[in-house]
């Protein structure tokens, strides 16, 4: 069956389109449309804010969708940057941007600086609603290591591990990041209700 996932991030589609390898599911993106919805992603919580994006995209094409809202939440910023990771140093704010406003930030805090990424993933196909959402604990590290990966990977070092994000790889990275979690709960989930196949 098809499904679209609501992102247009081709990082995350690579990771969640490897989860869905094992099933009847032919993964689709908002890449593979050339009209695409306007999606407004206002609300506080990634739950929320995962559901919109999948009701604005099942709206838009009549296709049942998936789609996520993740981020980067850190103590000693009592949260931050959370649901505005993708945007924290503002409008035109690019990975390496947010990344260097986060470690300003930090300097007036003792290490470890400890953080975790959340991630929501939602199905919505006009009927049903289910969510599931993930998580992966670790600390924000000073110097950036690594090349794979997108976003916060090269700073952020899981719990447990020596290596940051972005010097795993991405099946490693999608057994224990927030989103492989988030999404293979989801699809055992569309699985149990007998919505997919194996
Ligand atoms: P979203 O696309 O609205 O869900 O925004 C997610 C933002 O959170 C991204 O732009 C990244 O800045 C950050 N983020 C989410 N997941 C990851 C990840 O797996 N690695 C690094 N950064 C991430």
């Amino acid at each position: 069956m098809k499904i679209i996932f609501a992102t247009g991030n081709k990082h995350k589609f690579e990771e969640v389109k490897k989860l869905f390898e094992d099933t009847d599911v032919e993964l689709l993106s908002l890449n593979d449309f050339s009209v695409k919805p306007n999606i407004i992603e206002d609300a506080e919580t990634f739950e929320e804010n995962s559901l919109i994006k999948v009701k604005t995209v099942f709206d838009f094409y009549q296709i049942p969708a998936i789609g996520d809202d993740s981020g980067l939440t850190v103590e000693q910023l009592n949260g931050a940057p959370g649901v505005y990771s993708a945007r924290y140093s503002g409008a035109n704010a690019t990975y390496e941007s947010n990344n260097k406003k986060l470690l300003k930030e930090l300097e007036k805090f003792p290490q470890p600086h400890k953080a975790a990424f959340v991630c929501a993933a939602t199905y919505y196909d006009g009927n049903a609603v289910i969510t599931a959402v993930g998580r992966l604990k670790g600390e924000i590290i000073k110097e950036y290591r690594g090349q794979n990966g997108f976003g916060y990977d090269p700073i952020f070092k899981p719990e447990g591990y020596e290596k940051t994000l972005a010097e795993i790889t991405l099946e490693e990275k999608n057994k224990i990041s927030h989103r492989g979690k988030a999404f293979s709960e989801l699809k055992q989930l569309l699985i149990e209700k007998g919505i997919i196949d194996r």
